[in-house]
């Protein structure tokens, strides 16, 4: 791999040892993927989980005093103070520890804590033909996919390197060759809300796995929560970096453009039996549900309106929590907007800052749980599970007249 004079130096510590570490990390990943240099990144989304192996990573560039040198976001981790005010976590517990030692970390190499997993609508916004690096399952497919910006399939540790060199190894997405279709998929059902959108995005990660999708047979443009669904699900159930639909996603106005003139693909076709059969190997609970999350990926102000509307005048079943996240910035919006209040009255909670894989969920363990959100539904914070789509879940958590 070719680096430049300033590359070798921060390679060499010239910029101190955090800078090198994240060096190190960056050249290592482009000679194990065969790139023949590094390329400038104008933004990155480090998928910050609050974790062991994230903390390990951003400890040790915080300490070699490392700084952000574009606009680097964070993922949610959680909202402890507000958790503690509501269930009883520990502040000594060890897991709430690293993950506010880890926030902290973050803090001091200058990244933003968005704490958002949807941070492409809002505090992070690539546009079309830029180069960057972004992890978090839906941000990754999200960005390249309907933008139109350029980013591989980045780790936490990888996106937040280039965060702070401002650059990232030349491969794979970031040539336009590689940025074609490899499979066929049409959908030959009617998707009708965003719950159909990630039932969808399940079924093409599981049948996929890894592979640039080609979706054919979606007649209307899909609302933001609609993509952002399919996004989380395919690069949840899969790994799925991209997907085309053409005459909606960015770069592709017709098949045969989305393919890249190959002809020679394989086919998967999906109607309602797929997506039936995928959501019922979702259900894993009968009967009546103690809890509700909705908000992996975080919900969007479009979706905290109709939450409201669900809601609004209604109350929560006693002996059921539910639980609604979403990011400080869309709570600000739904505080101003009056959703908020509205979604508060009936006795749900709106939480900002937190993931669904954090141990702030503890206390949902071995509860019958309802989710509109086959990932969340996936992180098994509930015992059994049924899944729905969001009027589905609100029906099931209120009171009976
Ligand atoms: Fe977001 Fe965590 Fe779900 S990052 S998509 S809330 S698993």
């Amino acid at each position: 791999m070719h680096l430049t004079n300033d590359e070798e130096g921060i390679l060499k510590g010239d910029h101190g040892e955090g800078a090198q570490k994240a060096m190190e990390l960056l050249v290592a990943i482009g000679e194990a993927f065969d790139a023949e240099r590094m390329i400038p990144v104008t933004r990155a989304h480090a998928a910050s989980s609050g974790q062991e192996g994230d903390l390990f990573f951003v400890e040790i560039l915080a300490k070699g005093n490392a700084v952000c040198k574009i606009p680097t976001t964070t993922n949610p981790i959680a909202d402890f103070e507000y958790f503690q005010k509501i269930i009883n976590i520990a502040e000594e517990h060890e897991e709430a520890s690293v993950a506010w030692r880890t926030k902290e970390y973050y803090r001091r190499i200058g990244a933003i804590m968005s704490q958002s997993c949807i941070p492409y609508l809002a505090e992070n916004i690539p546009e079309y033909g830029e180069h960057v690096a972004f992890s978090e399952s839906s941000a990754t497919p999200y960005v390249n996919s309907v933008i139109g910006a350029l980013t591989n399939r980045e780790s936490i540790q990888t996106a937040l390197a280039a965060g702070v060199i401002g650059e990232t190894p030349e491969f794979g997405l970031h040539f336009k060759e590689n940025r074609v279709g490899t499979v066929l998929v049409s959908v030959e059902t009617n998707l009708k809300d965003g719950y159909s959108y990630s039932l969808l995005g399940q079924y093409i990660g599981k049948r996929v796995n890894y592979g640039i999708p080609v979706l054919v047979g979606i007649t209307k443009r899909p609302t933001i929560d609609q993509y952002v669904n399919l996004c989380a699900m395919m690069n949840t159930s899969g790994a799925i970096p991209m997907f085309h639909i053409p005459g909606f996603t960015a770069e592709a106005k017709t098949v045969e453009e989305a393919f890249g003139g190959n002809t020679q693909h394989d086919k998967i076709v999906i109607t309602d039996r797929e997506l039936h059969q995928i959501e019922e190997e979702l259900q894993t609970a009968t009967g009546d549900i103690e809890a509700v999350i909705l908000g992996c990926p975080h919900y969007n102000l479009d979706q905290l309106n109709q939450l409201a509307q669900l809601l609004k005048g209604k109350k929560i079943r006693d002996g059921i929590s539910f639980w609604v996240n979403t990011s400080a910035t869309t709570k600000l919006l739904a505080e101003r907007t009056g959703y908020v209040q509205t979604i508060e009255e009936s006795g749900a909670h709106l939480v900002v800052d937190t993931c669904i894989d954090m141990f702030c969920w503890n206390h949902l363990k071995g509860k019958a749980g309802m989710t509109d959100s086959p990932k969340c539904a996936y992180y098994r914070r509930f015992g059994p599970v049924k899944v729905g789509n969001m009027q589905e879940c609100v029906a099931s958590a209120l009171k009976k007249k």
